[in-house]
């Protein structure tokens, strides 16, 4: 998996909006090894003042243009949902690396088709779930592969906010595909499951509510996507279900962007038969001496954000397998669309 040049990267980004200005190019932007070589925006004025104000050289409006550049090794994809599936699969066509944000796609079937686009390219396809990079999930993840937990056989996560439904694009389900689940319960969902050994989904049980839609609550704030001229409310507000393993594992969730409840910021616990544990707080629950014990590990943060696209890099040189990877990315999106099917039918559906 060489590199073209030297030892740097270079990287194209398709969709300069938020989460590319605020996390991900600021993230890239300290790496010693990379230069960011090309924007792409529909928003051409945009895509104009991200380059003039990193110095990037060249803009674009249509990745498909871009993607053909000669001298971009990698593409972070950070637009709407709607376009993660095109745009990674163009990349990936055109002998690009892609860090694609989460969630993978709109639909299994997108997500088979980016895994087969990076087998057939011999790319790296890495998701941007950033969660996974967090200090704690690390070091959980270090004790549970130590054995530390034993048996894994139950996780609980929640995400719940009150009045957070975001601003813009993310309430249209032709741009994101869903609400809360698809937007937040991706990372608990997909953290969870990483710290419970990735087992594989096979059944899912879940239903969604939409009693809020658009409000006018005072004093919240809310994430607002870059354009918010033009808005739609057709996806859910509030989702809670239960996901089944193929080792007898299961998952209960619950995930809102608006409900009449108390906020939970982050939760994710994973249970195991010598011990269980907890990202925030960051906390192991065990027995010793036939006592019970809290273990809380001492060590230093770091960013989520830095640590993804650094390990995003080192998979680019190494050609080691990306965390998470192309086939991870077609689990996690059979258990966003299963709970969106399920709770469409009303019954359990299998995956
Ligand atoms: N990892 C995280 O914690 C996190 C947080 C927020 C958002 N996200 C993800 O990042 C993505 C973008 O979210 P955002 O908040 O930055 O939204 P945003 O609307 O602020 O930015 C998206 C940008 O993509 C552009 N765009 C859309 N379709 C395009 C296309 N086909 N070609 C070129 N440009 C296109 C838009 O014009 C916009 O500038 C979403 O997939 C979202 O789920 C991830």
């Amino acid at each position: 998996m060489g590199l073209a040049t030297g030892d740097k990267i270079r990287i194209g980004f398709i969709g300069v909006g938020n989460i590319a200005q605020n996390a991900i190019m600021p993230a890239y932007l300290k790496q010693p090894d990379v230069e960011i070589v090309a924007v792409c925006d529909l928003k051409e004025a945009r895509a104009r003042e991200v380059a003039e104000r990193h110095g990037i050289p060249h803009v674009y409006t249509d990745f498909n243009e871009m993607v053909k550049r000669d001298d971009i090794d990698a593409i972070s994809v950070c637009t709407w949902n709607n376009s993660h599936a095109p745009a990674t699969i163009a990349a990936l066509q055109a002998g690009k690396h892609v860090l694609c944000e989460k969630p993978p796609a709109m639909t299994v079937a997108e997500a088979e088709e980016m895994r087969d686009a990076a087998k057939d390219a011999g790319k790296v396809l890495m998701y941007g779930l950033v969660q996974r990079f967090r200090t704690e999930v690390t070091v959980l993840k270090e004790f549970m592969e130590a054995g530390k937990f034993g048996d894994i056989y139950f996780g609980k996560t929640s995400i719940l906010r009150r009045r957070g439904t975001p601003l813009g694009w993310f309430t249209d389900p032709a741009k994101s595909g869903g609400g809360p689940v698809i937007d937040i319960g991706v990372h608990l969902i997909d953290v969870t499951r990483y710290l419970m050994g990735s087992p594989q989904p096979t059944r899912v049980s879940a239903q969604v509510w939409s009693p809020h839609g658009d409000y006018k609550t005072k004093g919240v704030s809310r994430w607002k996507a870059f354009d918010t001229d033009d808005l739609v409310f057709g996806v859910e507000d509030i989702a809670g279900g239960v996901i089944h393993f193929d080792n007898g594992a299961a998952m209960i969730f619950d995930v809102s962007w608006a409900a009449n409840v108390k906020e939970i910021p982050f939760f994710s616990q994973v249970v195991g038969t010598k011990a269980g544990a907890s990202v925030d707080p960051f906390e192991i629950y065990s027995e010793e001496q036939d006592y019970l014990i809290d273990v809380r590990p001492v060590v230093e943060k770091k960013n989520a954000f830095e640590a993804e696209v650094r390990h995003f890099l080192d998979c680019i040189k190494t050609g080691a397998t990306p965390i998470p990877n192309a086939d991870e990315g077609v689990a996690i999106q059979k258990i966003l669309n299963g709970i969106y099917e399920s709770a469409r039918l009303g019954r359990e559906v299998e995956l």
